[in-house]
């Protein structure tokens, strides 16, 4: 096989066999094809996009490029839960203290920061000590003994994804409905699950801008689930102005921390808690899913799944400390204030422009060998809806140095718009598929 047919191939729009597909991914992730051409494949991926059947075969590739997570030792149900990439998205680290905290075992495959949205890993790594390099008998025995565990994917686990991930995020390929299903799905099967809960982005902020396009997305990752015995579903959430009010790693821990104890805001709240209840109801846990809500909101009012976020941050090396006393957290030495122009109403904060804005500061990779700086972030004053006055203070941006700041700060005035009229309340959370 020459990589060249196949990608022109693909580029004139011709569906690829399973043999030419895992062909591509082996010898793609042996670095036998180089970057360049793989780029031009994903690029043509993009445009194309992929069947079905194109899509199970890159996910079975995907998977079988690494070891696959053997859980049957760790007792109790095994549920996980990703999202499909948002801006400020932290309810991973809230919504899986709590389902463990009612039960469930959550054994996390997380990714890191991509495009203009975050990553579990990264908020993690942002605690001093925080290991997400476990190996996978650490990561059983911490899921064995505290009930969530977060690694990444890695050199022996899916590393055909963290390849074409950070590939992807250096191209200009992250939004393709295909990509994005074959990445989670490949992380979610190579462990040994029992349950999927999976949160499909909508609007400004997300890789998906039509709920049409998100409920397709849910769709395929859903079917791929079932057809390996998995029990899924997916929410379809709106992601048009950040989620909460924190956006950048060590922001987000924070805000993580206060609502785990039940003072966080009200939409991070809301789909934390929806999101938690459907892993309990998945891991059968409850008889009915009202059952569920009702544990995760007791869980969250008793405090237990900031107990057990304590847990677990101990559990992989980190300071647990840092939940109560944010001092121990990267902490940016400067910060700039966005003003509101005139008075009136919050009408919208484009989730996109404050993604990029904050990777801009540091948050994120430009290129796939760029580390990021876990201190800089936005934190959001004001969320839609919110009545101000000229002057008011919009946003802090908290930045290490000024290069990038500028643009920066030309994207998060942007992002706002203040209009005369009170807008209407969105929904959060539109649809269930599954
Ligand atoms: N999360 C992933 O793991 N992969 C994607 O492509 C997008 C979100």
């Amino acid at each position: 096989m020459r990589t060249v047919d196949l990608i022109q191939r693909k580029r004139n729009g011709e569906e690829l066999s399973p043999e030419e597909i895992r062909w591509l991914v082996e010898s793609y992730t042996r670095g036998e094809i180089p970057d360049y051409q793989m780029s031009a494949f994903l690029m043509a991926v993009y445009f194309q996009n992929m069947t079905d059947h194109e899509v199970g075969a890159m996910v079975d590739a995907m998977i079988d490029s690494g070891e696959r997570i053997d859980l049957s030792s760790v007792s109790g149900p095994k549920v996980d839960k990703h999202s499909t990439g948002g801006v400020g998205d932290k309810t991973s680290l809230i919504a899986g203290p709590l389902a463990a905290a009612a039960g469930v075992k959550v054994p996390m495959l997380s990714g890191r920061a991509l495009g203009h949205t975050g990553g579990t890993l990264d908020k993690l790594e942002s605690i001093p000590g925080f290991r997400t390099n476990l190996s996978i008998e650490e990561f059983r025995e911490v899921l064995d003994k505290v009930g969530f565990a977060v690694i990444g994917q890695s050199e022996k686990v899916a590393p055909a994804d963290g390849k074409l991930y950070a590939l992807r995020d250096a191209t200009a390929t992250v939004e393709s409905p295909a990509l994005i299903a074959a990445s989670i799905m490949s992380k979610k099967l190579a462990v040994g699950l029992d349950g999927l809960v999976l949160d499909v982005k909508v609007g400004a902020g997300a890789f998906m801008k039509r709920q049409v396009e998100a409920r397709r997305l849910a769709q395929m990752m859903v079917t791929i689930a079932r057809r390996k015995d998995l029990r899924a579903q997916a929410l379809i959430t709106d992601m048009n102005q950040p989620l909460g009010r924190a956006i950048g790693n060590a922001l987000e821990i924070m805000e993580v921390s206060q609502t785990l104890l039940g003072a966080g805001p009200e939409d991070l709240t809301q789909i934390s808690l929806e999101l938690a209840a459907r892993m309990i109801f998945l891991g059968r846990i409850t008889e009915t899913l009202d059952e569920a809500r009702d544990l995760a909101t007791r869980l969250l009012v008793e405090r237990m799944g900031y107990m057990k976020f304590k847990e677990m941050i101990a559990a992989q090396g980190g300071n647990p400390q840092v939940l109560d006393r944010f001092e121990l957290l990267p902490n940016a030495p400067y910060s700039y204030e966005i003003v509101s122009p005139r008075s009136g109403y919050v009408a919208a904060i484009d989730a996109e422009e404050i993604g990029r804005a904050s990777a801009m500061l540091g948050a994120g990779r430009n290129t796939k060998e760029d580390t990021v700086d876990p201190a800089v972030g936005v934190f959001l004053e004001v969320k839609v809806g919110a009545r101000v006055e000229e002057g008011n203070v919009l946003c802090r941006i908290h930045y290490t140095n000024s290069e990038g700041l500028q643009e920066a700060i030309d994207r998060i005035e942007d992002a706002f718009r203040i209009s005369t009229s009170e807008p209407e309340p969105r929904d959060l959370i539109l649809e269930v598929v599954g």
